[in-house]
């Protein structure tokens, strides 16, 4: 028999129904159109509202559009990853909310937290169970309620962030398709420009921490702009090197949507044409763990069974990588 991959065969995404405009952050902060637009490329983000709305409400939406359009019944599911920075609680984990929800009851479930590389990382993580040959239903999620730790008094990371799930689900495939290699890399010394200081083990939450308002994200966006440049780039050169590829052998490049000006420098780097990279931030900002399922939602009917494609993503920690599949559905 052929080699098992982990192949996607099903893609669905949710964002929140609240729209948060560029022209409503112009009135929460001194900010405009024109400075969000053209330094990110962001023009809206969704927002999720209400009382007790956690991570999970919109994982769990997504997750049960992806069992209808897989045809799967919540039973067959063996095991479910949910990458995210900002669970519904410290734990239990927002995979197992997520699955108890909708009677995934058959499951190992738990949470991967890699900020914007999390759906990547949890990715190859859920792949390696099913190349195993152990199980054949996984579902990965990427899914983050920025909104619960970003300072909207802070213009320069209020304008950024946006609400957001996406789920894929991977079963084996022996064709040839499926997920082929990856290249993932961390450096903790990127700790200090993108973090969130308290309600951790360190510094748990006290009055004097929410009073500092280190509750909320914290980033030096500068040095992050420069190592999500040259780290993306250089883990989808590494990943088309080790397998061969060139330009034209890849069909999409998909992009962790972080700010269109890193998207454009890591396809100008790369000589990789724009009309085939995914680009949706200017609809979502940037959703965390969300961004990559959310684009493969979004870019869902140009793909064709077969199609290289290269996902990567930067993010706290730092952390970064690259994946690359070949489409099978
Ligand atoms: N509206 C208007 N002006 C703003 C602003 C806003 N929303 N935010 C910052 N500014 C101002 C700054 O105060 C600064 O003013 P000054 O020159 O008078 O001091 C000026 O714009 C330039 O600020 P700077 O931070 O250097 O801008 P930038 O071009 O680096 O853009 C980010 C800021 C955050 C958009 C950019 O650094 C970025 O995208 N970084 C990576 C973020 C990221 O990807 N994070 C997620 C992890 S992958």
């Amino acid at each position: 028999m052929s080699k098992i991959r982990a192949a996607i065969t099903g893609v669905q995404g949710y964002v929140p129904e609240y729209v948060l405009t560029n022209a409503e952050l112009e009135t929460m902060v001194d900010t405009n159109d024109e400075w969000i637009t053209s330094r990110t490329g962001i023009k809206e983000r969704h927002i999720l509202k209400g009382e007790n709305q956690g991570t999970s409400v919109m994982g769990i939406e997504a997750v049960k559009g992806l069992l209808a359009k897989t045809n799967t019944d919540p039973s067959e599911v063996e095991l479910v990853i949910c990458a995210t920075v900002t669970p519904d609680m410290q734990f239990p984990d927002t995979a197992n909310l997520i699955a108890n929800a909708l009677d995934i009851n058959n499951a190992f479930c738990f949470d991967v937290n890699a900020a914007c590389s999390g759906f990547l990382y949890a990715l190859t993580v859920g792949a390696q169970f099913i190349a195993s040959g152990k199980h054949k239903k996984v579902i990965v999620i990427g899914a983050d309620k920025m909104s619960s730790i970003v300072d909207y008094t802070d213009r320069s990371t209020c304008i950024i962030f946006g609400d957001g799930a996406g789920a894929v689900m991977l079963e084996p495939d022996t064709s040839g398709n499926g997920i082929i290699d990856y290249t993932h890399k961390s450096d903790g010394s990127g700790s200090e420009f993108l973090h969130l200081k308290a309600g951790g083990s360190m510094k748990p939450a006290s009055v004097e921490t929410v009073l500092a308002r280190e509750h909320f994200a914290f980033q030096n966006g500068r040095p992050v702009f420069k190592a999500a440049v040259s780290g993306m780039s250089s883990v989808v050169g590494e990943v088309m090197k080790a397998n061969d590829l060139e330009i034209d052998d890849i069909k999409w490049l998909v992009p962790h949507q972080a700010n269109i000006r890193i998207i454009e420098t890591v396809s100008r780097m790369a000589d990789f044409p724009m009309e085939r990279v995914m680009v949706n931030i200017q609809k979502y900002g940037n959703t965390t763990a969300a961004t990559l399922p959310l684009c493969l939602w979004d870019y869902e009917d140009q793909l064709e069974k077969g199609d290289n494609v290269i996902l990567t993503a930067f993010g706290g920690g730092f952390t970064w990588g690259a994946v690359y599949l070949k489409w099978a559905v």
